[in-house]
């Protein structure tokens, strides 16, 4: 195997893809991705299976994957002949977790480095093409079909762009395709503005560079655009009814504290 180096932000795909692989161990998975598992050992042999622990890149990380594959799942069988862009995918194997009929055109996207080792570590499929650059640098939609619906997924990318990169890349995609759906999470404003001090952004060396506490209101960037909903994360039923009791107990603690519930949100807009 080729040795490819992760920087910053790119590392952020190891917790996210350990959580991942760790509810594949569960007797009873959320997700049940075998290839989460498969491309975790690939990343890191030495991976530590032990316990989720009550870090928020834990079972919540999956809790967000889950609630992100519920809404593109619908959103497809809607829209059958749309084009999907998975934005910042990481090692995620949404793909193949939600396998869409060969009418959809799956994209997923990374920095060259992440691209590189999807290629080693998962395996192709027809309909399917991977795009190797940075979101925000946007000739990478020439690349797409326009002329179809589009679904836009971003999970756990938004809090590493700046506001105006992300304004730029909804604005545009409204810009460029007839209609679609775009979803998302993002973080607090205080979660961004102390992201500087939190140890796990730290290690990997990097930050976040924007967050909400109204995303509904990023609607108005676009008067296409039309904020839809919200989907719990920190209290979502799923966690508390899938979490060990320590990590229960650990979030129904920090869920009483002002802007810990919703430190993380889901959102989901449409045009
Ligand atoms: C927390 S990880 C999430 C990975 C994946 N979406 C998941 O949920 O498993 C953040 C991902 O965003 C990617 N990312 C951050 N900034 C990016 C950018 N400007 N362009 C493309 N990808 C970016 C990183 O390389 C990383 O894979």
């Amino acid at each position: 195997m080729d040795e490819v180096e992760l920087v910053g932000a790119q590392k952020t795909l190891s917790p996210v893809l350990r959580a991942k692989a760790l509810d594949n161990l569960l007797p009873d998975p959320i997700l049940g991705d075998k290839y989460a598992e498969q491309a975790m050992r690939r990343l890191d042999p030495g991976y530590d299976t032990g316990r989720f622990g009550t870090s928020q890149i834990g079972l919540a990380a999956v809790v967000r994957a889950k609630a992100h594959d519920d809404w593109a799942r619908t959103f497809l069988d809607e829209h059958p002949d749309a084009v999907v862009l998975h934005l910042g995918c990481g090692l995620d194997a949404r793909v193949y977790r939600i396998d869409p009929p060969a009418t959809v055109d799956w994209y997923d996207l990374d920095y060259p480095a992440v691209i590189e080792l999807r290629q080693q570590f998962l395996p192709p499929r027809e309909h399917y093409t991977l795009i190797a650059s940075s979101v925000t640098d946007l000739t990478w939609l020439d690349r797409v079909p326009h002329d179809r619906p589009v679904l836009m997924i971003a999970e756990g990318l938004v809090p590493y762009l700046t506001e105006t990169d992300l304004r730029r890349l909804l604005t545009t995609g409204v810009d460029t395709f007839p209609t679609g759906q775009i979803q998302f999470d993002t973080v607090a404003v205080w979660a961004w503005r102390t992201s500087k001090w939190d140890p796990t952004l730290r290690k990997y060396g990097t930050r976040f560079h924007c967050g909400f506490d109204d995303p509904a209101s990023i609607a108005a960037w676009h008067p296409r655009l039309e904020y839809v909903d919200e989907t719990p994360m920190n209290d979502s039923p799923l966690l508390m009814a899938k979490a060990p009791t320590n990590v229960r107990r650990m979030y129904r603690l920090l869920n009483l504290l002002p802007g810990m519930r919703r430190s993380t949100r889901i959102v989901r807009f449409r045009f």
